[in-house]
């Protein structure tokens, strides 16, 4: 899926060559997804859900979709970023819900998604207004293959996203959530320079808020 601001191939070093995500990159970032991060909700409503969403997702202008393909041309990571965190996902769901619908199918009915759904509507009748001091841009998805792990494609894949969020216009910070229970990734964001601004429970599961200013690690690199 390349979207309008293609850049073609953003950078390459080592065997890793970044660039925009592709419509055939969908089945891998859906593959990735799965296993890295298997109790997300996306998860029970299965791969063929995730990849039509984060397609629908990618057509977005306000979206940065990469993808960091080995020398064999296979995806070994992926990332996924937004300007707008409070309208992306929600416009996607509602302009494709019968697509995705379709695409979850039975999965729908299940007894998580179900109790998900109902934990959902729960906290929102309990939060009065966006609680969140957050910036409206966000880092949504980042996984790496487990076997390239460790091997600095999450920290290339951060770096592309963020000189394309620049070139998309966005200066100062932008937001990460993850759960507090995920130790890379927290370990992860902790090291490229992200900080701990708070924590908070989505669907009771504790989550840590993250800001991250874009550009740090372009500095950092230019220092060393
Ligand atoms: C979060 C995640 C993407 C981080 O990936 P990662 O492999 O740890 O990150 P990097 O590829 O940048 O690797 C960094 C490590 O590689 C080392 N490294 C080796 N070569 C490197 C290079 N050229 N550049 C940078 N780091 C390099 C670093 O020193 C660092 O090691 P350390 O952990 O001992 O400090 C990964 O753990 C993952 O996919 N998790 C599952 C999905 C997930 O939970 N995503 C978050 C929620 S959306």
């Amino acid at each position: 899926m390349v979207n309008s601001r293609s850049l073609g191939a953003l950078s390459v070093t080592d065997e890793i060559i970044i660039q925009d995500l592709r419509k055939e990159d969908l089945a891998a970032l859906a593959e990735l997804y799965e296993d890295g991060i298997p109790h997300a909700i996306f998860c029970a409503l299965g791969k063929k859900f995730i990849a039509r969403f984060f397609g629908w997702l990618a057509e977005r202008e306000d979206i940065c979709s990469l993808v960091g393909l080995g020398g064999d041309g296979q995806v070994q990571g992926v990332i996924v970023g937004t300007l707008h965190r409070s309208e992306s996902y929600s416009s996607v769901l509602k302009q494709h819900r019968l697509s995705l619908l379709a695409a979850a199918g039975w999965r729908l009915l299940s007894p998580r998604v179900l109790v998900w759904i109902i934990r959902g509507m729960t906290e929102r009748l309990k939060r009065h207004g966006d609680e969140l001091d957050l910036p409206d841009a966000e880092l949504l998805l980042i996984a790496v293959r487990s076997n390239a792990r460790g091997t600095g494609v999450a920290y290339r894949l951060v770096q592309s996203m963020e000189s394309r969020f620049r070139c998309m216009g966005l200066v100062g910070e932008y937001a990460i959530l993850t759960e507090a229970d995920n130790v890379s990734a927290n370990r992860f964001y902790e090291r490229i320079g992200a900080n701990l601004v708070g924590k908070g429970y989505h669907h009771r599961l504790l989550i840590n808020r993250y800001r991250k200013v874009i550009d740090t690690l372009a500095s950092r690199e230019k220092e060393s």
